[in-house]
Parts: structure tokens; C-alpha cells; sequence
């Protein structure tokens, strides 16, 4: 149910949907102050798209978003909604935010949310939608950074370093997999980082035999334990997959596997995406002052850039094959 009543004053709304990231906290801090000091009253809806379906909107305030820019997670609760995808479902959010003279929404998420986005501004115009790239994944055509992937390339190097230790301790071959469904950019950042001896990633071709021969010339060169960083979306499959492809052909090391999972999600974020969070947190809100709208915010060099929401969900973020070159010649 709606928990305010409407005073005819202009506002606006923030949520967060699809995946969580670490930074939507201090992105949803950034939002309701900006718009607050830009004078608009500030919506707050729960569990993304389907709070907006089932009236679950409440008026923040700034002291609603204390104590909340060093969490992880989201206080707004995401979710991913089939519900909005239907005529009927997305009317009744209109009907549930017109009242509130809501006349933009700050959406956090990724490509699925801002498709979402553009379908309901196209069904009613007169409700502007800006986008915020909130995605550990970090594939979002549009901006160089998504709000969570230092976060989670830092909580994933951290677990490498541990697995270093105990793989040399016992002269093991460990293959870790990380996230990032479509996209390398954690294996290939933590990978460097972490100082793998291979990393994985669906952009580039896995090729089994150069990773036994490369595996093979370490082990002639008594390297006592080696580590292979695998993207969960890999065309040659999970950790589990590959290293069952290679332990079919190269069992020198003893092997294991170890998958590092939704623990990259979660935490305290970087301070770097607390400021990112909170930059694009502010340049959403002004983008809604300067009546924009369908554009996604992100940062290109350092500056803030709009991107289309049509243009940012058909492109992806391309990675960059120089840190796979360097990747590959420090390993050797
Ligand atoms: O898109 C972010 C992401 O964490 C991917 O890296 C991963 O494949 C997926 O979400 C997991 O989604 P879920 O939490 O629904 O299992």
C-alpha cells in the first residue's frame, strides 16, 4: 500500500532491480538527498518493478538514508518482475505512482531494468525515466564503471590470495570460478590482480590444448602449484567442466575446484564505488531537473555521459583484449 498522501508538490521515485550490486545503498543515499536538495519530494518503492505494481511507495527523507552509503545489498529490497511486462501490470504501476505527481523515476539495475524502463515511458511519456548501471558484471554498454564491480573484483581477489596460499601449501592446480554470466571483466581484473597463471573469460575462445601446454610448461618449470580464474560463463563451461577437460589429460598437479559464487555481491562496498555511486546517484537526478529522459548515466573517462536506453541495452560493454594480452604474457 502507498504510506503517504499527496500534497501536489513535483517528485520523483528510486528503485533497485535485477541483480543486486555493493553501491546501490550509497546510489539510493545520493538520489534521495540530490532530489531533496533540488527540491522535489522523494519516493522510495520496494522490490523494483513489483512494489511499483503493488503500491509498496513511501516518501523518504533524508534521515531515511543514514548509515546506509557503507552497506552492501539494497534497502529497497530488488527483484526481477514478469508482472511489468504485461499492459495490465504496467497501468496499475502508473496508476499507483500518478497520484504522487511522480514524474520521474531513478531506476538501479542493468539492461533488463532499463528495457523496462523504456517500455513503460513509451506506454506514458509524462513519466521521465533515467537509468543508473548497477551490475558486478560490469558489461553495460554506456559507462566505464558499473556501480558494484570494484567491490566484487576485490572480495573475488581476496578469495585468489587465500586460495595462493593453500594451493602452494600442497603443490595443488585450482581452477576458481567467478561471475559474470555473459562477460570476463571480474575473472580477467581479479585474474591480473591475483597473478593467475590462466583466466578464462567468454569473450575470447577457451582453447583446452593451449591451457594443458601452458599448464605442462609451468609444471616443467617446477612451478609448485598454478591457478586458472574461469568466468561462470565460459564457452568451455564452469570450473567444474574445465578442469575435468584437463585432469583428463594432465593430472601432474593434484586438482580442485573452487566457485566463489554470490559472495561477490555482497559486502561493504569500495570506496571507489561509493563515489561512483554517489556521483551518478546526483547526475540521475539532474538529468531529471534538465527534463531528460530513456538516457542511462555513466562515467567515460572520468566524466558523466547520457546514454540512450536503446543504445545502452543492444551494445555490450567490449572488454579490453590489452589486459588479456598482458594477462597472457605475465603468466608465462
Ligand atoms: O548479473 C550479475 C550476476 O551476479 C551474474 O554474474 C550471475 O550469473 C547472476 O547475476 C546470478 O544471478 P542470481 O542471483 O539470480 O542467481
Amino acid at each position: 500500500m502507498t504510506d503517504s498522501t499527496t500534497s501536489g508538490q513535483r517528485a520523483i521515485a528510486v528503485f533497485t532491480s535485477g541483480g543486486d550490486s555493493p553501491g546501490m545503498n550509497a546510489a539510493i543515499r545520493a538520489v534521495v538527498r540530490a532530489g531533496i536538495f533540488y527540491g522535489y519530494n522523494v519516493y522510495g518503492i520496494r522490490r523494483g518493478f513489483n512494489g511499483m505494481i503493488d503500491g509498496d511507495i513511501f516518501e523518504m527523507t533524508s534521515r531515511d538514508v543514514s548509515n546506509i552509503v557503507q552497506r552492501g545489498g539494497t534497502v529497497l529490497k530488488s527483484a526481477r518482475s514478469d508482472r511489468f511486462k504485461t499492459k495490465e501490470g504496467m497501468d496499475q504501476a502508473y496508476e499507483n505512482i500518478k497520484p504522487l505527481n511522480i514524474e520521474g523515476l531513478v531506476a538501479l539495475g542493468g539492461d533488463g531494468t532499463f528495457r523496462g524502463c523504456w517500455e513503460f515511458n513509451q506506454a506514458y511519456p509524462d513519466v521521465n525515466c533515467i537509468g543508473v548501471p548497477c551490475t558486478i558484471d560490469n558489461d553495460l554498454f554506456g559507462t566505464d564503471f558499473c556501480i558494484g564491480y570494484d567491490t566484487a573484483i576485490n572480495t573475488a581477489l581476496e578469495a585468489i590470495d587465500k586460495i595462493r596460499d593453500t594451493a602452494d601449501s600442497h603443490n595443488r592446480l585450482f581452477f576458481v570460478e567467478v561471475m559474470g554470466r555473459d562477460a570476463g571483466f571480474i575473472a580477467l581484473r581479479s585474474g591480473i590482480g591475483g597473478g593467475a597463471e590462466a583466466i578464462l573469460v567468454p569473450e575470447s575462445r577457451t582453447n583446452i590444448d593451449h591451457l594443458i601446454s601452458k599448464l605442462e610448461r609451468g609444471w616443467n618449470r617446477n612451478k609448485s602449484s598454478s591457478i586458472v580464474i574461469v568466468a561462470e560463463g565460459d564457452d568451455e563451461g564452469g570450473a567444474f567442466e574445465i578442469a575435468k577437460k584437463v585432469k583428463e589429460r594432465f593430472d601432474h598437479y593434484d586438482t580442485r575446484v573452487s566457485v566463489i559464487g554470490h559472495m561477490q555481491r555482497g559486502g561493504n562496498p569500495t570506496c571507489m564505488d561509493r563515489v561512483l555511486a554517489s556521483r551518478l546517484g546526483v547526475a540521475a537526478v539532474e538529468a531529471l531537473v534538465a527534463r531528460r529522459t530513456n538516457v542511462m548515466v555513466g562515467s567515460v573517462h572520468n566524466d558523466i555521459v547520457h546514454t540512450p536506453f536503446d543504445k545502452a541495452t543492444k551494445h555490450t560493454q567490449e572488454i579490453n583484449m590489452q589486459l588479456l594480452t598482458i594477462a597472457e604474457m605475465l603468466s608465462s
